[in-house]
This record gives structure tokens, sequence and C-alpha cells, in this order.
């Protein structure tokens, strides 16, 4: 069975723990009918509501993702979160490369190669995003951006590491927030997602390329996430905004369910 998967990043919401305990319980009812083995859920609320959410979450159809890590185990690195403290309140995931910390935070391909290393050496597996900021049909060398982005984040990241790596494609311009975002067109989307696939089979072998997971992202919601899931070389979805509305993530479950 070629597993999927769907991750969920709340990025900085709701406001409050209680709020974030409420979208909890819809997500338990949205993945009630769900088979794990074919479809892998992943939910990465903010920091501060890992622990308690994590917690009181004893099912086997929800795995937690930090939204970040710092590449150091411990020390004096004020505001940092280590990997190993995100595996000690019950994450199996995190995201790395977010668009919003590359663009806003001045996070660079370095950084973010420390941080897929220092994750994946505590054993946690990563969601590496990538994307271009304006999109290839505008600007022809808008691939080689996301192509210089997925070799450097992972240089010195063995083969066999790989498959503790989701990549999530996210080109910027589709993401909800950028001005005049839509949804990138689902056959575009895989032939990104195959440019991808075509370097990973460079930088290691056709089998570790084709055994890899590659997620698209971007603007993607109940309404469209079919066309996304239905394409064989996409391997599941990354969703952001439409993560934050418990309906929404009802309808988004029952588009996929089978
Ligand atoms: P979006 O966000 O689904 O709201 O476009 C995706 C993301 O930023 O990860």
């Amino acid at each position: 069975m070629n597993k999927k998967y769907l991750v969920f990043n709340w990025k900085m919401y709701p406001k409050s723990l209680k709020e974030a305990d409420n979208l909890l319980k819809m997500y338990k009812e949205a993945t009630r009918g769900i088979d794990p083995k074919g479809l892998g859920v992943v939910m990465a609320p903010p920091f501060l509501y890992l622990n308690e959410l994590a917690r009181k979450t004893s099912s086997e159809k929800i795995a937690f993702s930090g939204q970040d890590c710092f590449w150091e185990k411990e020390g004096p690195f004020t505001g940092e979160i280590s990997p190993l403290m995100l595996k000690n309140v019950g994450c199996n995931y995190v995201i790395l490369g977010h668009s919003s910390r590359r663009q806003d935070l001045g996070e660079n391909d370095e950084m973010i190669n420390r941080k897929v290393k220092a994750a994946l050496k505590e054993r946690l597996k990563v969601i590496l995003c990538v994307g271009e900021k304006d999109s290839y049909l505008e600007d022809k060398n808008s691939y080689l951006e996301v192509g210089r982005q997925l070799k450097a984040n992972l240089k010195d990241v063995s083969a066999s590491s790989l498959g503790d790596i989701l990549v999530a494609y996210e080109p910027i311009w589709a993401i909800s927030t950028s001005p005049g975002a839509c949804p990138q067109d689902p056959n575009q989307a895989l032939s990104s997602i195959l440019y991808l696939r075509k370097l990973l089979a460079q930088m290691h072998s056709r089998k570790v390329a084709d055994k890899s997971k590659i997620l698209y992202g971007g603007s993607v919601d109940s309404k469209n996430i079919k066309e996304y899931f239905g394409q064989d070389g996409i391997d599941g979805v990354l969703v952001g905004g439409a993560s934050l509305n418990g309906s929404e993530v009802i309808k988004i479950f029952d588009q996929i369910k089978v």
C-alpha cells in the first residue's frame, strides 16, 4: 500500500489551550474511521500546546509534530527548542524550512540542513518544506530555487535517512497567506514533484527517489484536496489555514476516505 500523508500546520494559532483542545476533539472525530497503515495524519500545533495535546491523545491515528527545532540538544540558546525536547513531549515529527521562517526570520539553507541532521539524529521524522517564490510560469528559474533548497537542506543526509523525511513542496505564491494566492494546478504540482524526484535520483538513486515521500502544500482545503490526493506521484498534502477550522477538517477527511 502506498501510504499517503496529511500534515496539518496550525502555525501560531489558536490563541488559547482551550481552543486548541476543542480543535483536537474535532481531529479525533475526523480520524475515527481512518486506517493509519494507509494514511499518516500529523498535527503540528504551537510548541506551547504540544505537551498537553499529545498527553490527551492515545490514538495511534494522530502523530504530533513541532513546527521547528534547534540543532543542539540542550544549552544556553534562549527561546530555542531541541529535537530531544520535542521527542520527550511525544512528537515524532518536526516541520523544518517552512517558507515563513525562511522569509520572515532569515533562516538559510545551511541552518535548515543543521536542523535536519540534528532532528534525524534524535530519530524525529522531518517534514522538510521547500518551495519557490514565483511561479515557474512567470520565471523559469524558479525550478532552480527549489532544487537548490532541496540539495542544500539534504546535504550529507544518507539515502537510508531519506525514509524518515517527508518533503513538502510548497510554492510560496500558492500559500494562502501570500498576496493573490491560489492553489497550484495539481498537474503542475505533480511536475514540480517529479522534478524533485529527479534530483533525489541524481543525489542518491532512482530507487531511493521513487520511495521518497513528497507532499504538496499551498491553499489546500476540502474543495481541492481530492485533486492532489488522487495523483499517484503526490504522497499527500500539507494543510495550513484550513487546519484551524474543525468542520473544514472533518470535510477534508470525508473527501479522502475511500
Ligand atoms: P495554507 O498554508 O494551506 O494556508 O496555504 C500552507 C503552509 O503554509 O504550510
